[in-house]
């Protein structure tokens, strides 16, 4: 069964971005002149996701009104002959088919995909954290549906870092598929390049403790099992319930693998992140590069 539908969580408190979240969500800053959110729903359509849910929270209704359409906007642009610029505008509701679920209070990014699950039904998808860009063609998502296709199992996005700060992260324990000990039950996969198959996952070890230096990012193709297991998952750290609890249940039934995705990626969940995407996006971008360059060629600062 080929994967269809996106959940993506954004009914976040964004607190690494305060004050700008007290009233802008998180996920409709921008990289450039688009909001993040535009880009992963981007990244979704091209990896042939069909139906996008999105998580939002009460006070972030703007995320709802920027996928939908906006009709004295259109006919203001349309009366002064803004083609490109109604363009722009009219793309936005037209990249995928959107819905919204609205998560009442955030108790974690755990409980933020269990309450997609009626939008979800019984179907495998994929979870996509708004604030994880990534620059790649062909996108993770689509990286990873190719893999799905093959496995027909969970799926798990990961970075190698730097040792010293496998800390803040959630890793993997995870064995190549090339690895002789697997190669044998994974005949149709050992060339896959960086699939590795999970055996465990650790939120935020110590750097002795660690498993590997893989870390997870923000893309995971799940079974509909995993519901189940949310429901049954406690609140862990900060009361949240969270996804990695429920994947670590999951693999006492089902296969999950880890894929080391190519692309560059960017964490759009903190300040300074979200400002190295938007002048590495404007550096690669035909009509914003040399300006910017210019820019930067032109700021001295001491
Ligand atoms: P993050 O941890 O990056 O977002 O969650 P956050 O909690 O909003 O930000 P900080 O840590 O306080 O700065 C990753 C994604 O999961 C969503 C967020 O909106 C973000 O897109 N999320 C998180 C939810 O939808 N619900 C939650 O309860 C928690």
């Amino acid at each position: 069964m080929p994967v269809k539908k996106a959940v993506i969580p954004a009914a976040g408190l964004g607190t690494r971005f305060l004050p700008v979240t007290k009233s802008v969500p998180k996920e409709l800053l921008p990289i450039l002149d688009r909001p993040m959110l535009q880009y992963v729903v981007e990244e979704a359509a091209e990896g042939g996701i069909e139906e996008v849910i999105i998580v939002t929270a009460p006070g972030k209704e703007g995320i709802a009104s920027y996928f939908q359409p906006s009709p004295a906007l259109e006919r203001r642009l349309t009366e002064n002959g803004e083609k490109g610029l109604l363009d722009k505008v009219l793309h936005a509701s037209r990249i995928a088919r959107v819905s919204f679920v609205i998560q009442e209070e955030a108790l974690g990014l755990g409980h933020a995909v269990l309450t997609a699950r009626e939008a979800v039904g019984d179907e495998p998808f994929v979870v996509i954290l708004p604030d994880d860009i990534v620059h790649h063609t062909p996108g993770v998502v689509a990286q990873m549906t190719a893999i799905f296709d093959r496995t027909q199992a969970g799926v798990v996005a990961v970075e190698p870092m730097p040792w010293e700060t496998v800390h803040n992260y959630g890793v993997v324990d995870a064995v190549p598929v090339s690895h002789p000990d697997l190669a044998a039950s994974h005949p149709a996969l050992v060339e896959e390049r960086g699939l590795h198959q999970i055996r465990g996952l650790v939120e935020k070890p110590p750097r002795e403790e660690a498993p590997s230096n893989l870390s997870i990012v923000g893309r995971y193709i799940l079974p509909p099992e995993v519901f189940d297991c949310l429901e049954r998952t406690p609140p862990g750290a900060k009361g949240e319930i969270q996804l990695t609890d429920a994947m670590l249940m999951l693999l006492e039934s089902a296969k999950l693998y880890a894929y080391e995705f190519q692309g560059i990626r960017y964490d759009g969940g903190q300040p300074l992140g979200l400002l190295r995407a938007s002048l590495e996006y404007a550096l690669r971008r035909d009509d914003t590069r040399a300006a910017v360059r210019e820019m930067l060629r032109g700021i001295h600062i001491e």
